[in-house]
């Protein structure tokens, strides 16, 4: 994820570029630019780092211009250098492109630059494009109509697989901006003797609420004073524009009340984007799993390190790679870890989870790990450019795009959806799994956790009945119990209500006792091998008068009868129905707090609601605040 803005009208384009970036700093921070027109000349300046360090290498120069473009960073290839910084520019650079998004085939394309005798300052994906558009520029034949920049990079685009938000500009059109969106986003703002674009509205609010968000395979020709849409096939298209309502603050949060609500809307489009990446022509990439270059057949034992929602996907982990690789896998809490005495040696894969990259015990594990001399260590990361990244051998990235929120949803999505792709290569290479079933129906999750989406309404519904419990479990079997563990995680960090996991099988061990009437257990009981056995569990907790919640398949006319309320959910595989249960989750929990009254966001103390030793109160019935208790984003101490 990576923030775009460009700005043309009359006034100096430097500091509204630099303004929009502070808005779309969010969407990426590790490195920044800006290029600005003037005299027919293209000012490039980048450099690695938060906005601010942009800021104090421009401070006091005079940028001239009233018509440029800005980007801050979310590498996707190449590292956090300044080369790698964008805008780029094509050979002659007579034109700078910037970026959003992934080109799925830059290799066969540079290739191609190179041998035609393109140089190339960098290693991006994206510096393709600007030198695609400059082979079209330069070879153009005389048009009778139309912009000659438009077409250029209509036809550079022809050639590019991938998903994309570019914006472009030329020296000798100092009176255009080219835009163009292919599933990353591009809203144009139109302004009055000015116009702009950027990845989101809380860059372009300043300046005018009225927008045009930009379709899939739609570019925009836009100069100061006018606003032209055509498809990528040269078609003229209408300007279809809204007014933007929101306020600035609103606005951030893309116009929802929180960014956890924003964040697990987000799902759907995560998962394309990691699929898009880690999967190349039906086919699971390595490289990007951080498995390339790796002796599979050697590995004998398998280390999850992680701590957290994202030890729960390890777990999950542990399910899949067992199944599918028959190497034993063990689960490790980085806590409890960083004191064992661990038994890897050179047959070992580390594999350390973190949302973060920073959470300090699964950085001492790793640390611990790396002196026994594993095979490997893989950091399954989403935050690029952390001490968990420059830490491990390999890194597989989430492609989250930042999270916000303290309890983390998307990147939890995308951490099981990276471990079941490393399960089932390391389980084909090893000939162990020859089925493709599961490759075809994790091609659908975007279309499967959409439709979760839908139901929100009804989860928000059902989340009315169970917010004046002060308990609740979860439940599962197989894969769906670790599904279960990070249900009860949302609830908890979220709610404030005590909620806690169980393999399905295991309540009358113990757990049982607890019971009393309407006591909430929330089971997850999709269709699959363990369905009858999640029925009989239920109707032991009903025998005691417990009230159940059912995350279940569409179309089971059996469990409705075993429960007092269902969310249906799509049909899918038992390994994917894990998926679909945990954004069904994370809305249950986001509705259950918001209308108990408590906040969402972000980490705040709260010392004064704790009775004193010896003081008996109530407990508050409404916390009136605006940041969960207790939790920080990124535990960076032990
Ligand atoms: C729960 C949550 C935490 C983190 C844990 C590890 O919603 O966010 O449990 O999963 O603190 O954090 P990372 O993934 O950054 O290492």
């Amino acid at each position: 994820m990576c923030g775009i803005v460009g700005y043309i009208g009359e006034k100096q384009a430097v500091p509204i570029l630099m303004k929009g970036l502070a808005k779309l700093e969010y969407r990426g921070y590790d490195s920044a630019g800006i290029a600005v027109i003037s005299d027919r000349e293209i000012a490039i300046h980048k450099t690695t780092g938060k906005l601010e360090n942009l800021a104090r290498k421009i401070k006091g120069m005079t940028i001239p211009g009233t018509i440029g473009i800005g980007h801050t960073r979310w590498a996707t290839h190449g590292g956090v250098t300044d080369l790698n910084a964008h805008p780029h520019a094509s050979c002659k650079r007579d034109l700078v492109v910037i970026h959003n998004g992934i080109i799925e085939n830059y290799q066969e394309l540079k290739e191609d630059l190179l041998a035609k005798g393109h140089v190339f300052q960098s290693e991006t994906d994206t510096e393709v494009i600007a030198h695609l558009i400059e082979q079209e520029f330069d070879t153009l034949p005389t048009l009778s109509t139309g912009n000659p920049l438009t077409e250029a990079v209509r036809r550079a685009l022809s050639q590019v697989e991938g998903g994309y938000a570019i914006v472009v500009l030329h020296r000798n059109r100092p009176d255009t901006i080219v835009a163009a969106r292919m599933h990353n986003p591009l809203i144009i703002g139109l302004g009055k003797g000015e116009n702009l674009v950027a990845s989101d509205i809380p860059a372009l609010l300043d300046y005018t609420k009225v927008v045009c968000d930009l379709e899939n395979g739609q570019m925009a020709e836009i100069s100061k004073n006018s606003v032209r849409i055509s498809n990528l096939q040269g078609k003229e298209q209408p300007l279809v524009t809204r007014t933007i309502t929101w306020d600035v603050a609103q606005a951030e949060k893309g116009g929802y009340p929180h960014f956890l609500i924003k964040e697990i809307h987000e799902t759907p489009a995560v998962l394309r984007d990691v699929l898009r990446n880690k999967i190349r022509r039906g086919s699971i990439n390595p490289q990007p799993l951080g498995l390339e270059g790796l002796d599979l057949r050697k590995i004998n034992k398998i280390t999850l390190l992680g701590c957290g929602s994202a030890a729960y996907a390890c777990l999950y982990g542990k399910y899949l790679l067992e199944k599918w690789t028959r190497i034993t896998t063990e689960v490790q809490v980085g806590s409890e870890f960083r004191y064992h005495q661990p038994i890897i040696d050179g047959s070992t894969l580390v594999i350390a989870l973190s949302q973060s990259g920073e959470t300090a015990d699964t950085l001492a594990s790793i640390e611990l790990a790396k002196k026994a001399k594993p095979m490997r260590t893989i950091g399954v990361i989403n935050a690029i450019g952390s001490s968990m990244t420059r830490q491990v051998d390999q890194v597989c990235l989430l492609q989250a795009g930042p999270e916000i929120s303290v309890a983390s949803t998307k990147a939890f999505s995308s951490m099981i959806v990276s471990l079941a792709l490393m399960a089932l290569h390391i389980g084909k290479v090893r000939g162990v799994q020859t089925d493709d079933s599961f490759l075809s129906e994790i091609n659908r999750l975007p279309e499967l956790t959409s439709k979760v989406l839908e139901q929100e309404h009804e989860i928000a519904r059902i989340a009315t009945y169970y917010i004046h419990h002060q308990d609740a479990y979860y439940i599962g079997r197989d894969v769906n119990y670790p599904s279960a563990l990070e249900g009860s995680q949302k609830l908890k960090e979220l709610s404030y209500i005590h909620a806690e996991a169980y393999p399905a099988g295991e309540l009358k061990h113990g757990p049982n006792a607890v019971i009393y009437d309407h006591f909430p257990i929330i089971c997850l009981v999709p269709e699959g091998h363990v369905y009858k056995k999640m029925i009989s569990n239920i109707q032991e907790m009903k025998a005691r008068k417990a009230s159940i919640l059912s995350f279940a398949t569409e179309g089971d006319t059996r469990i409705a009868a075993h429960s007092d309320h269902v969310v249906f959910l799509p049909r899918t595989s038992e390994e994917i129905s894990v998926m679909v249960n945990t954004l069904a989750m994370q809305l249950f929990a986001y509705y259950v707090t918001l209308y108990k009254g408590y906040s969402i966001d972000q980490p705040r103390s709260l010392q004064k609601y704790f009775p004193k030793p010896g003081e008996i109160t109530a407990p508050p019935k409404s916390i009136d605040i605006d940041k969960p208790r207790n939790l920080a984003k990124s535990v960076t101490v032990e």
